[in-house]
């Protein structure tokens, strides 16, 4: 086994931690998870979300970082050497590529709503410095949405900082980034959690994410819930594994540093939750059924109308955008590393700015179908992507095929591909049972579930 990776390598374990949850905590946990949870029965979502981490997400996770820690490159040259060593297929490099693939297609849109967060944090930062008030919060979206010159220059701010961090490499740029970043937006959640106490609706808050009503759930809130399990925690294309792969081996417990950030993923979305929900019911909105809008139709009226309510969207749009920027750090990452390898080590920073530069072209067709191309949409009678326009098909192709698909193969390969000694070897310091344990579920629980998951989006 390698020692270090070619690329560098965390300073620290707390580094890894950071850099692995700043990757996790992104817009899935502030924008997506509210809204689903919004839109799928509050607390019987939350309950499935909730089974999803831990039974298939925490070992899919444990999966991917060993298998990074062991190859200690680029997810596509992890793989091909795992596939030399243990004398197994080539084709399991194919999960490297497939990861490359969809980290573009999700940085993609990524970007796109990366950019209307710092839209609105430059709206309220006018307004704080004396600007006009926002105005009907309906509308502000909507001019945002179907003004494509002003999306697009959002979506390149966006990207480029992604682009100049990855540039930079792992210890100068991610790590820099991660240690600064995230204990920011720790304090900011905290902040915004207890200006929730003071609107006095906390309990209806936690009644409507935490009081599961069991007639809700249903296939389509399983499909859901994993999807965004997979979402929120990184997986299924290779984002992990490349974080493994610069993760120093003396003394770090591979499952212990990841429950930490499985752990701190799940609180800070169900941090969101207690922050945005009791606000929304205290200026009498209705939490269920915000859709994709929520926090963006429904917040800044809240803002307009409380004490400081200003001040507050300016730390929450710029909690959001900090989120959202160091996950889109590790959507770029996996492929830069691979593209970084091939060159020969030279040219990190053209790799970072190739894909970026690509990522940032595929968002423009989210841009256009928000407004120019809005009509365009896939015919109704093709089953599963009937009625769906350009960003809600690349959504779907990445977030609901890919990465289940990802996770899966994953799943596969720990489990059935991978001899014993090298997982021994990774995880060293689990006991016997649990170590059983994980590997049973890699080879036949999880499985199961992802196929379920990949037939239900299909069909
Ligand atoms: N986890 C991030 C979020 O919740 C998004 C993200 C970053 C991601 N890297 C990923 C999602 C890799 C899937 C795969 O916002």
């Amino acid at each position: 086994m390698e020692k270090n990776s070619i690329h560098g390598m965390w300073s620290s374990r707390l580094m890894f931690i950071l850099a692995a949850a700043g990757s996790a905590v992104g817009l899935g946990n502030i924008w997506r998870f509210p809204y689903l949870a919004s839109d799928n029965g509050g607390g019987a979502f939350v309950l499935v979300y909730l089974g999803c981490i831990a039974v298939v997400g925490l070992p899919i996770l444990i999966a991917e970082v060993l298998i990074g820690r062991h190859g200690r490159m680029s997810p596509i040259n992890t793989l091909r050497k795992l596939a030399l060593e243990q004398g197994s297929s080539r084709g399991w490099v194919g999960i490297g590529w497939l990861g490359i693939a969809a980290g573009v297609l999700i940085l993609s849109f990524y970007s796109v709503v990366g950019g209307w967060t710092l839209h609105y944090t430059w709206l309220y930062l006018k307004q704080l410095l004396g600007g006009a008030p926002l105005g009907d919060p309906a509308s502000v979206f909507q001019s945002l949405l179907s003004n494509p010159l002003e999306l697009t220059f959002w979506h390149a701010v966006f990207m480029l900082p992604t682009a100049a961090v990855v540039a930079l490499g792992v210890e100068t740029g991610l790590e820099r980034a991660v240690r600064y970043l995230m204990p920011a937006l720790l304090v900011l959640l905290l902040l915004l959690v207890a200006y929730g106490v003071t609107t006095g609706r906390m309990a209806d808050a936690a009644t409507f994410l935490f009081r599961p009503d069991f007639s809700r759930i249903n296939g389509g809130v399983l499909l859901s819930a994993m999807g965004q399990a997979f979402f929120t925690l990184s997986l299924g294309m290779g984002t992990m594994m490349t974080y493994g792969a610069y993760l120093p081996r003396a003394g770090t417990s591979i499952p212990r540093v990841l429950t930490v950030v499985a752990l701190t993923d799940t609180s800070i979305a169900l941090l969101a939750g207690l922050a945005i929900f009791p606000i929304v019911i205290a200026f009498g909105l209705d939490p269920a059924g915000g859709g994709p809008g929520l926090i963006f139709n429904s917040l800044p009226l809240a803002f307009e109308a409380m004490p400081f309510g200003t001040a507050y969207g300016l730390l929450f749009f710029g909690l959001l955008a900090i989120a959202a920027w160091t996950s889109s750090i590790s959507l770029l990452e996996p492929g830069t590393a691979y593209l970084t390898e091939r060159s020969g080590l030279r040219r990190r920073k053209g790799s970072a700015l190739l894909l970026a530069g690509v990522s940032w072209a595929v968002g423009l067709l989210s841009v256009l179908s928000l407004n120019v191309w809005s009509d365009v949409k896939v015919p109704a009678n093709i089953s599963v992507l009937g009625g769906k326009n350009i960003m809600d098909v690349v959504e779907f192709l990445a977030n609901d095929l890919m990465l289940p698909l990802g996770g899966l193969l994953i799943a596969l390969l720990a489990g059935w591909a991978l001899s014993r000694t090298i997982l021994r070897e990774q995880l060293s310091e689990m006991p016997e049972w649990l170590f059983n344990t994980l590997r049973w579920t890699w080879r036949i629980v999880a499985p199961p579930l992802m196929l379920i998951v990949l037939v239900q989006a299909v069909s």
